[in-house]
């Protein structure tokens, strides 16, 4: 019997793990550099949590979360999202009690029960950012532009970014109500009707074509914010224009998560099809008092490692595979082995990735190996050798091989690959 990995569960193998770490790496500098900190949440927490947090009538709650009893009866969800954890987090620690914002970032698997297609997955990489506390403009325009720095970092230059706002407490309920009058003059189907009813913004997000001509005219949110609203956004877009981050204003933007208020944005790749979302986020200031906290204004993002990696590979498709160390040692023999097990361990030591050939391999597998490897340098040890004291130090790259006394290896070596 053989097994697989489960349906819409993407796996990293070598060498493109790397892209993994290296698109981790990019916006955890970045997240580093802005002055946020790291927090571990759980993986499954409460199912009220999520029902409350991120909001019943949200696809994610009601068609998507991987819900189970617990063995005392208690029912918990896999994580779909970081958000409401982080803000549960947050209010239990009471650390909005210390400096405001609190800015956090998370990251690591989030499931969804979707269809699983190409950039859809069961399982999915997020890394999320948070600033809990806040209600500046400045802190939204900032997570954006760390996002950005992120995005960058890995080389992508295709990025674009849609900004939209959704109003607050004030402006929002008078705008849903004109949006669900327009949209209930309209020739909709059923379940389209029962939306307006439940939650009329998804409606404008409608992809199908003969939907989107009928909405083509609905009343938008940004003809209806309240004046503080305005001014936010305002803000937001001249802080972005001070940084020279490009965006494009999209008023039918929707999050398909409840919690949203004012600013929201998503970041799209034009190389990646239909899943094309490779990050998206956007204020949540009452997303504290919907989890029975008090009243805490909030901004963050999530990006989708998954896709980024995808987009990495669209825009450098012939990148080379990444080095997976920088000397590989090949001994000759029994005690060489011995010999070179040992010189090895002194290169790691020495801050030097390296490797050797095992199982007694012949120098000409052993090569292969060494090469395989992206090493830099081979050092290879006979018998000969070991009677001398010497090693053959082969570059890789030119081929060029040259004797070195073996006690000086691990400084040569050391020397040469830090220059
Ligand atoms: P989200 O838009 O649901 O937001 O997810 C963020 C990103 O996760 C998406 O842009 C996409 O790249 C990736 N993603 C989502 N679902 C999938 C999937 N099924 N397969 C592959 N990638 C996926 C949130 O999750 C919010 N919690 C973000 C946030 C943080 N808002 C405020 N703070």
């Amino acid at each position: 019997m053989s097994f697989q990995a489960p349906k819409g569960v993407p796996e990293y193998l070598p060498p493109r793990s790397a892209t993994f770490l290296a698109v981790r790496e990019a916006f955890a500098t970045a997240a580093g550099n802005a002055g946020y900190s790291y927090i571990e949440v759980p993986v499954f927490e409460d199912t009220e949590l999520f029902a409350r947090g991120v909001g019943a009538s949200t696809d994610v709650v009601s068609k998507e979360m991987y819900t189970f009893a617990d063995r005392g009866g208690r029912s918990v969800t896999l994580r779909p999202e970081f958000t409401a954890g982080v803000m549960r987090s947050v209010l239990e620690h009471g650390l909005h009690h210390g400096q405001l914002p609190v800015k956090l970032w998370a990251t690591g698997p989030a499931f969804r029960y979707e269809r699983p297609q190409a950039g859809r997955f069961r399982q999915l990489q997020q890394f999320n950012v948070e600033a809990i506390g806040s209600e500046d403009p400045a802190v939204d325009a900032e997570t954006i532009a760390l996002a950005w720095a992120g995005y960058q970092a890995l080389g992508l230059t295709r990025v674009r970014l849609l900004l939209n706002t959704l109003g607050c407490k004030q402006c929002r309920p008078a705008y849903r109500a004109a949006l669900q009058e327009f949209l209930r003059a309209l020739d909709l189907d059923e379940d389209t009707r029962r939306r307006i009813e439940i939650n009329p913004l998804r409606v404008l997000d409608d992809k199908r074509p003969e939907v989107r001509a009928l909405v083509e005219n609905a009343p938008l949110i940004t003809d209806h914010l309240c004046a503080s609203c305005k001014a936010h956004h305002d803000r937001v877009r001249s802080l972005l224009e001070d940084l020279r981050i490009p965006w494009e204003d999209t008023p039918r933007l929707v999050r398909g998560l409840d919690y949203y208020t004012r600013t929201t944005y998503e970041f799209d790749h034009p190389m990646l099809g239909a899943q094309s979302g490779i990050g998206g986020g956007g204020r949540y200031d009452g997303l504290s008092e919907d989890i029975g906290g008090p009243a805490l204004p909030g901004i963050g993002f999530a990006v989708g490692v998954d896709r980024i990696i995808m987009a990495v590979e669209a825009e450098n498709d012939d990148r080379p595979a990444p080095p997976r160390v920088e000397v590989y040692a090949v001994p000759l023999g029994e005690e060489a082995a011995r010999r070179v097990f040992t010189l090895v361990h002194e290169l790691r030591a020495a801050g030097v990735a390296a490797d050797m050939a095992f199982d007694g391999r012949g120098l000409k597998g052993a090569m292969k190996g060494a090469d395989r490897s992206g090493a830099a340098y081979a050092v290879i040890v006979g018998e000969r050798d070991l009677a001398a004291g010497t090693a053959q130090v082969k570059d890789l790259v030119s081929g060029d091989q040259t004797a070195l006394p073996l006690a000086e290896i691990v400084t040569t070596l050391k020397e040469i690959l830090t220059k």
